[in-house]
């Protein structure tokens, strides 16, 4: 394996994303392992782990460690993190790379050193954190150091992580528990209710990003054909599911979002929300990528809104950006602790 440059890590709930320094996204893969119950051995974790969800073989359970924004289960995480790194860095006991992670915010100060400590077992010289946001508006290309306020909403998975930035400091943070994961739930209760139809998690999944749109409005109807269990019969049967009815399932968590947005902007400085109004929205995270969020948005808070060039992997390579140019971004660093 060729040597490797630092790595920038966003540890997400949902996926794990790592860029390389001067190279960009290597490494992207849910977060999940498959787990015996019985005796703890892993079976497979990331993209293998991941095809098994909805139909694990008896004793078998697929589990992400992180679920709704904390560590659920630390030996899992680390366990899952260390086969992470180990397979972009590889065993190399003379080039180890230095480790820039984003992490929920809510991960404890006991957490974090643990990971910081368990990035060393994994191969990493030294594992630095940063607050996700900040590393989010540098993925997009937006500049932190400015004064100007700036806006940026990463919808991830489990969380909807909402902040006000202006000279290189979170001015205002709102953490919300809708993510994108709250419109793939939402969509599994509308179609068990409307059609007796109990969808796997995988399929509504696919549904959401194939033909799903948050805008009611939309007179562009897509249709899926969807299979799952009848509720009935309890036999297998597919039915149709159409782009309307994923924007009418997309309405509870798309106001939850919406609502979380607006309490934002009312609690901030004038100052600073004129130049959220001047500046607009800037929305990463792989829940970014819903069909028409973006301008349901635009048209509800009256307020610009963009989408990161590539959202689901902004954070990853504002961390690796961080990495480029120490000097520039050092300061907006969390502590660290380097091998010895
Ligand atoms: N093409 C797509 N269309 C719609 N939604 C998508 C698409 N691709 C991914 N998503 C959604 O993005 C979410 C995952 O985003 P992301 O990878 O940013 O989460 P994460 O960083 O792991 O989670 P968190 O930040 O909450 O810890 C999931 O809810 C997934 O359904
Ligand atoms: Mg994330």
């Amino acid at each position: 394996m060729a040597s490797i440059e630092d790595i920038g890590i966003d540890l997400g709930s949902s996926n794990v994303i790592i860029a390389e320094r001067g190279k960009g996204v290597i490494f992207n893969e849910p977060a999940v392992l498959a787990v015996n119950h019985a005796t703890r051995n892993i079976i497979s974790m990331g993209q293998e782990a991941y095809q098994m969800t909805g139909r694990e073989p008896t004793g078998i359970t697929v589990m992400r460690p992180l679920q709704k924004g904390t560590i659920q289960d630390f030996d899992l995480l680390s366990l899952m993190l260390n086969y992470f790194v180990m397979r972009v860095v590889g065993r190399q006991l003379f080039n180890r790379p230095r480790a820039l992670m984003s992490i929920s915010a809510t991960s404890n100060e006991i957490e974090k050193r643990q990971l910081i400590l368990r990035m060393l077992g994994a191969g990493a010289r030294r594992t630095q954190l940063i607050e996700r946001p900040l590393a989010a508006a540098l993925g997009a290309n937006i500049s932190i150091n400015e004064v100007t306020g700036r806006m940026v909403v990463d919808i991830g998975g489990a969380t909807t992580d909402i902040a006000v930035i202006s000279s290189g400091e979170i001015m205002a943070r709102s953490i919300l528990d809708t993510g994108g994961d709250a419109f793939t739930e939402a969509l599994i209760r509308y179609i068990r209710l409307k059609h007796n139809l109990l969808i796997g998690w995988r399929s509504a999944e696919d549904l959401k990003s194939a033909i799903g749109t948050v805008d009611v409005q939309d007179q562009n109807t897509l249709t899926l054909p969807t299979a799952g269990r009848n509720l009935v019969s309890g036999l297998p049967r597919q039915a149709d599911i159409t782009s309307q009815e994923c924007a009418e399932a997309a309405e509870e968590p798309l106001h939850a979002l919406i609502e979380g947005l607006h309490s934002v902007i009312e609690h901030i400085p004038a100052e600073l929300a004129n130049d959220v109004f001047d500046e607009g929205i800037l929305l990463t995270g792989g829940g970014a990528q819903m069909r028409a969020l973006r301008e349901v948005i635009e048209r509800e808070m009256q307020i610009p809104v963009y989408v990161a060039e590539h959202p689901q992997e902004a954070i990853a390579l504002g961390c690796a950006k961080v990495l480029e140019r120490p000097g520039e971004y050092g300061r907006i660093l969390g502590d660290g602790r380097r091998a010895r």
